[in-house]
């Protein structure tokens, strides 16, 4: 049976307790609603680690929009029951006062110091056009880890400047190991998505054109392009036929990460593509070099 923690100080215990008998401890942070791209995390981190356990935590710091804060989806039940298939033995959840008690003394809103600083690759795409996000996502992360000090943690390839942005902040606290996981996709190509559940059979027929997008960047990158102004035309040409209200739709050297898309030519690329079906904001990614 899979232990379920709707209080993350026992949650910590429970941590402590495991990691006291000398097992090793993978971590799968989530916000719940769970999809086949999260129990994918969970299988890896059972497959390398002794126990796993799992969070499932909506996190009001990293919406910049109410509406989609209030419209995610939530079933923290029925997440229990698939990380239990799988074979996780924790999962916890909790309330941002019971997070960060220590910020609530006084009440009021979130006190803006106690936010984490989500550091330099924050900045551009997602950072830019979500303002705040990356420092709620930090500071939520951060505490997440100091709760349960898992020996790894595990992130999917999915939410790409997330991982750049939760390796820095780990490789500042000096731990978990960060493992970065594929992106699970639809048999049509889209990404999974909790969000997938707020679109409409043909919503998700449009929403195609994004991991479209990234295969004609691939395509154009094994053709020989190099430069990030030709790889994000062929991005867009797809985009342009279909319905959808394209974010951005471009490239960055994964490694150096630069706010502005680079000049000059590439030797490696990640193409990255932010775009509103119906309403509903999707995002997904894909490297192009061959690693
Ligand atoms: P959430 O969107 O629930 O995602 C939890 C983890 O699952 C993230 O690491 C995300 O990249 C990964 N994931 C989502 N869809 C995936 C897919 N199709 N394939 C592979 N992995 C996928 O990301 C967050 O929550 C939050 O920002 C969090 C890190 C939990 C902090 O609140």
């Amino acid at each position: 049976m899979i232990h379920l923690c709707r209080d993350p100080s026992e949650a910590r215990a429970w941590c402590a307790r495991v990691r006291g008998e000398g097992q090793t401890l993978g971590f799968v942070p989530t916000m719940g609603a769970l999809h086949a791209g999260h129990l994918a995390l969970a299988k890896t981190a059972l497959a390398e680690n002794d126990s796993v356990c799992a969070s499932a935590f909506v996190n009001p710091l990293q919406f910049d929009e109410k509406r989609d804060f209030e419209r995610y989806p939530r079933d923290f039940e029925g997440d229990a029951r698939m990380l239990e298939e799988v074979g996780c033995s924790m999962v916890f959840t909790g309330t941002l006062a019971q997070f960060f008690p220590e910020s609530y003394a006084a009440p009021g809103a979130f006190p803006k110091a106690s936010l984490h600083d989500p550091g330099p690759r924050a900045l551009g795409l997602e950072g830019d056009l979500r303002p705040g996000h990356f420092a709620g996502v930090a500071t939520i992360v951060a505490r997440l880890f100091e709760l349960v000090i898992p020996d790894r943690a595990y992130f999917g390839q999915k939410d790409f400047q997330q991982t750049l942005v939760v390796r820095d902040l780990a490789r500042e606290l000096g731990f978990p190991k960060i493992v970065v996981c594929p992106t699970v996709r639809e048999p049509s190509g889209l990404a999974m998505s909790s969000r997938n559940r707020l679109l409409s059979p043909k919503d998700r027929q449009t929403a195609t054109a994004l991991s479209r997008s990234l295969e004609a960047a691939r395509d154009a990158w094994r053709r020989g392009a190099r430069e990030a102004r030709a790889l994000s035309a062929a991005m867009r040409d797809v985009l342009a036929s279909a319905a959808v209200a394209v974010e951005y739709a471009t490239v960055r050297d994964p490694e150096t990460w630069t706010r502005e898309e680079p000049t000059g030519r590439l030797d490696r690329a990640v193409a990255l593509v932010a775009a509103r079906v119906a309403s509903v904001r999707l995002i997904d990614n894909m490297l192009l070099h061959e690693r």
